[in-house]
């Protein structure tokens, strides 16, 4: 019987060069779409799917990223003076449970593939979660919430996978997969950031995975790969054809926050589908459009 998934890892030691001079000083990760940060995001996407220990990959200047997450004593006793409840409801459903996030920093940005390896010792020998938290997903279940669900299933290592336009493979790890079976298939190969012409599929992972601990014996060795960074795609292609592999195709929505546009496209999405900024966000933009 396949293990429960009790931990995720969330690679925030990045330097987001894609936002400069915006993460100069300040996490990419913490960037608010709407009015919270992306961490956040990816943090409730795993409590919704059962996931509540978190191993949090930082590096320099990303200190602000630990104190998203703690107790705010001054800030949350002067809402409490001043009767601001809701303000300090909001405030506090941040904070995560005592003992259940763990800090660790790697030294050097060399890859996400060593930033996951950085977690190894937290995550011990069950399988876990990544998320990428400059990628957004929304949906209901969540992403992270369907791929615990097809790990039950399947007993393996899964990733979630969108189709994204040829000219774009270069961006990306492309899986190759076959058997496709009500959204679920099996993957055959896996490259980081092919060319177009090269590309084995359009099928871009896309930030959120499910891995067998095994991926930490790959990670052991350092192979560096596309931008002489240590890959994951690289790792998790050793583990096709030793343990079951599948790639999930994900149907809700996603942006990919990473950069510019896809992070203005998020808050507008988010924006207009919220309930308390949605007929303001509509109006808005057809005003911006007018003009
Ligand atoms: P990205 O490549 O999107 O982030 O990595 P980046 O390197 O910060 O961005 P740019 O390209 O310079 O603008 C995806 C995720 O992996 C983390 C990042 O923090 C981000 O959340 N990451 C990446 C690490 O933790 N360590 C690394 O060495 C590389």
């Amino acid at each position: 019987m396949a293990q429960r998934i009790r931990k995720a890892v969330l690679p925030v030691a990045g330097l987001g060069t894609r936002f400069l001079p915006a993460t100069k000083a300040v996490p990419k990760e913490l960037l608010t779409v709407v009015d919270r940060p992306l961490i956040q995001y990816a943090v409730e996407e795993c409590l919704a799917a059962g996931i509540d220990e978190f191993v949090f990959v930082t590096g320099r200047n990303k200190d602000a990223l630990e104190d998203h997450f703690d107790v705010a004593y001054e800030l949350e006793a002067t809402l409490e003076k001043r009767r601001k409840h809701p303000e300090l409801a909001l405030t506090q459903a941040a904070n995560l449970m005592p003992g259940n996030a763990v800090f660790t920093r790697q030294q050097r940005p060399l890859g996400l593939g060593h930033a996951v390896w950085c977690a190894r010792h937290w995550i011990g020998n069950e399988p876990f979660a990544v998320l990428l938290p400059d990628e957004l997903t929304l949906g209901s279940p969540n992403c992270t919430a369907r791929l615990v669900e097809a790990h039950a299933q399947t007993g393996g290592s899964v990733v979630a996978v969108m189709e994204v336009p040829r000219e774009h493979t270069n961006r990306y790890g492309i899986a190759a997969v076959e058997k496709e079976k009500k959204g679920l298939s099996e993957i055959t190969g896996m490259v980081e950031k092919p060319k177009p012409a090269d590309a084995p599929s359009t099928l871009a992972l896309i930030g959120r995975y499910v891995l067998m601990p095994e991926i930490f014996e790959h990670l052991d060795k350092k192979e560096t790969g596309a931008g002489g960074e240590i890959q994951l795609t690289d790792a998790m292609a050793k583990m096709i054809g030793v343990s079951p592999f599948h790639a999930l195709r994900y149907d809700g929505q996603r942006y990919d926050c990473g950069h510019r546009l896809g992070f203005l496209e998020a808050n507008v999405a988010v924006s207009l589908h919220r309930a308390d900024t949605g007929a303001e966000t509509r109006e808005m933009l057809s005003r911006l459009l007018k003009d």
